[in-house]
């Protein structure tokens, strides 16, 4: 999929601009000129969310009452025009037709993106980091997202029948088998897909020759642990499943987090992004447009090359960055 143009009505302080993008294409421009805004609303365009943790409507220009991105888009021969529109309520529609299957939507829409915000998965909850690795697995596999709700709703079912007085147990035990047989399925998916993971980090880190090695993504689970639910009739709370996976980036053995610097914090999110990217390019035989925001910051300039080179190599990526004093990008629009 190919992205011939962007137009931005009413978004952020986009009032009315238009850019014709190319394969690779840099947005350049001072603070505040709006490049992550441009980034943002392809995201929102193909995911139908945003990146940023803020409801749509925060995305609207101050004193508008709606916002309006639009798109020509390739897709092998075929060309369609996108709108999203927002105006209290959400609507997209593909050449005048409004979409009736979210789902179905954002699967045959993939999109990745990097905004510095990203490196907050490293530190902060389980949840951010599980949301990241299940959101990658979706595009490949697009059951994995309603075994996920599926899986939610029988949580809460479980924690409504431990809030009340008397629990019924053998409610209890059916909603248990059923939470066995989702964990077990995500679990191997998120297995399968980490140790792939894995596996790409290891090439890429030795073809980068970066002193630091070892490098991967750690997983544990408790879903062998079939015993945690007895102990979870005491306490009431469900302590088995997925939903407690714990998901850790590690280099030697240490979390990342807590002994890298900036520079490698991002180049390890960079580079588990672009193998999250593979993995599903080469299942699905597609290419996935790639927003990379604020791109050079904190990058010395070998990384930033190394790491320029993979992803522009066969798809469309879309940079910012507030000067373009080091690499050369095959179309540079400054934003004014
Ligand atoms: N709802 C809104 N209405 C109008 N303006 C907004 C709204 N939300 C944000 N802005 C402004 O829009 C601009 C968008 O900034 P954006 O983050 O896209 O800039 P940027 O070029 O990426 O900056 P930086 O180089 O600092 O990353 C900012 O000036 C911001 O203050
Ligand atoms: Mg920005």
């Amino acid at each position: 999929m190919y992205v011939l143009n962007l137009r931005l009505i009413n978004i952020r302080n986009h009032t009315n601009s238009f850019y014709e993008l190319s394969n690779e294409t840099l947005f350049t421009g001072e603070n505040g000129s709006g490049k992550t805004t441009i980034l943002e609303s392809l995201y929102i365009l193909f995911g139908l969310k945003s990146f940023k943790k803020q409801p749509l409507s925060s995305a609207v220009t101050f004193d508008k009452d709606f916002f309006r991105i639009e798109s020509e888009i390739k897709d092998g021969s075929l060309i369609s025009d996108v709108v999203c529109l927002f105006n209290n309520k959400r609507t997209t529609m593909i050449n005048g037709e409004d979409i009736d299957n979210i789902v179905d939507y954002v699967y045959n829409h993939p999109i990745a993106c990097y905004t510095p915000d990203i490196l907050g998965i490293l530190s902060k909850e389980q949840q951010d980091r599980r949301n990241f690795i299940d959101r990658f697995i979706f595009y490949y596999d697009k059951e994995h997202i309603y075994d996920i709700k599926h899986y939610n709703r029988l949580l809460s079912q479980k924690q409504a029948e431990f809030d009340k007085e008397a629990s019924d147990f053998i409610y209890l035990d059916v909603l248990n088998e059923k939470i066995v047989y989702l964990s077990e399925k995500i679990s191997n998916k998120r297995v399968k897909i980490i140790d792939e993971i894995n596996e790409n980090l290891k090439e890429l880190y030795k073809s980068l020759d970066f002193s630091m090695e070892n490098v991967f993504i750690n997983y544990s689970s408790n879903i062998l642990n079939t015993s945690l639910f007895n102990k979870e009739k005491f306490i009431k709370k469900s302590l088995y499943g997925i939903h407690r996976d714990k998901i850790e980036m590690c280099l030697d053995n240490k979390i990342i987090e807590k002994f890298s610097s900036t520079g490698q914090k991002k180049t390890f999110i960079l580079l588990c992004l672009y193998s999250f990217i593979k993995i599903i390019e080469e299942n699905r035989k597609i290419s996935i447009i790639t927003l990379l925001d604020d791109f050079e910051a904190a990058l010395d300039k070998k990384r930033a090359e190394f790491i320029k080179n993979i992803f522009s190599n066969s798809r469309q990526v879309l940079y910012t960055g507030v000067d373009n004093t080091r690499l050369n990008f095959e179309n540079v629009i400054n934003i004014k």
